[in-house]
C-alpha cells in the first residue's frame, strides 16, 4: 500500500514514528521500500554521493529527474519526496511551480522538497495551489553553504533558534505537509516538533522529531568524504564491497573466474566444423 501525505499526518497523531531514507536508483529504492521504510527521499546530496561534487549547487532539473525516475519505479510503497535542486525555485515562484511539476511528471515523484522557510513561503504556497505536496527544508539547508560558510548547526543563539521557529510556522502556513530539520540542537527540534501540526523529520536533529531521514550511503558506511557527527553506521557495506571487488580481481587474473559453471555450451560438432571452414585448428 502505498503511503501518502495523509499517512505521515495520521502517524504523527499516533505518536508513531516516521522512517524515511534517500535513494537515486532503482535497485537500492526496491531494497529500502521492501525493508518496509515509510518514504525515499531522492535528495540533491546525490550530487555528492552518486556525482561526485563537493556540495549540491551543480545538480541541475536533468540531474534530479532522472534519478528521480528510476527510484519511482523501484518504491512502489514508500512515500516518493524529490528534492528541487538549486536555483529551481528561488529565482520566481513560477520557475518554482514549473519545475515541481516537472519532477512529478517526468520524475513521478509524490512530493518535492524545497530549502528555506519565510523566504520561500510564497513558492511553497503557489506549488501546494498546484496541488503537489510540499516538504519543507530549514535549519541547515545545504543549497546556501556559501552563505552559511560551511556545513554548520544552526540555530543555537536566541536570534538564530528564533529564526528558525518562525521558519518552521511559516513553512506549515504555507502549506507543507512536513518539515526537515537538519543539524539544529535537539531541544529546539523537539520544541519545534511539539509546536507544529506537520511531522518533523530529523537529520542531525535528536530524538525529538516525529521522523527521521538519512543518506543511504551515510548509514551504511559506503561515504567516506564527510562523515557528520550526526550519522550512525548501520552496517560496513562499504567494507564487504572492496573485499568483494578485490577477490573478483585476484579470480579474473588468476583464471579462477569465470567457472564452467558461470559459462554456456556449444555443441563439439559445430565447433569441429567452424575449425574445418577456417582451415584447421587453434
Ligand atoms: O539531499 C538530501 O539528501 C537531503 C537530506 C540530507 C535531508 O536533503
Amino acid at each position: 500500500m502505498k503511503t501518502t501525505t495523509a499517512d505521515f499526518a495520521a502517524m504523527k497523531k499516533r505518536g508513531e514514528k516516521i522512517s524515511m531514507l534517500t535513494a537515486y536508483d532503482y535497485s537500492t529504492a526496491k531494497l529500502i521500500n521492501g525493508a518496509g521504510v515509510n518514504s525515499v527521499l531522492v535528495g540533491d546530496s546525490l550530487g555528492m554521493v552518486m556525482l561526485g561534487y563537493e556540495d549540491t549547487i551543480s545538480v541541475t532539473m536533468e540531474d534530479m529527474i532522472h534519478h528521480s525516475s528510476a527510484v519511482a519505479r523501484g518504491a512502489k510503497d514508500a512515500l516518493i519526496i524529490c528534492d528541487m535542486p538549486f536555483m529551481s525555485y528561488q529565482t520566481s515562484v513560477y520557475d518554482a511551480v514549473k519545475n515541481a511539476g516537472r519532477l512529478m511528471q517526468e520524475g513521478r515523484a509524490q512530493a518535492v522538497k524545497l530549502e528555506g522557510g519565510v523566504k520561500i513561503k510564497e513558492h511553497i504556497k503557489a506549488i501546494t495551489s498546484a496541488s503537489i505536496p510540499v516538504c519543507g527544508h530549514i535549519g541547515m539547508t545545504p543549497q546556501s553553504i556559501n552563505a552559511f560558510g560551511g556545513f554548520r548547526v544552526q540555530g543555537k543563539t536566541l536570534a538564530a533558534a528564533r529564526r528558525i521557529i518562525d521558519d518552521a510556522l511559516a513553512v506549515e502556513q504555507a502549506g507543507a505537509f512536513a518539515v526537515v530539520l537538519e543539524c539544529v540542537p535537539s531541544a529546539l527540534a523537539e520544541y519545534i516538533s511539539k509546536l507544529l501540526a506537520i511531522p518533523t523529520i530529523g537529520i542531525g536533529a535528536g530524538a525529538g522529531c516525529d521522523g527521521q531521514v538519512l543518506v543511504y550511503q551515510d548509514m551504511l558506511g559506503m561515504y567516506s568524504d564527510l562523515t557528520p557527527k550526526f550519522v550512525k553506521k548501520f552496517a560496513s557495506v562499504g567494507e564487504v564491497m572492496t573485499a568483494a571487488f578485490k577477490a573478483y580481481d585476484n579470480e579474473v587474473k588468476s583464471g579462477a573466474f569465470p567457472l564452467e559453471e558461470n559459462s554456456f555450451s556449444i555443441d563439439e560438432g559445430i565447433m569441429n566444423e567452424l575449425m574445418i571452414m577456417d582451415g584447421g585448428s587453434l
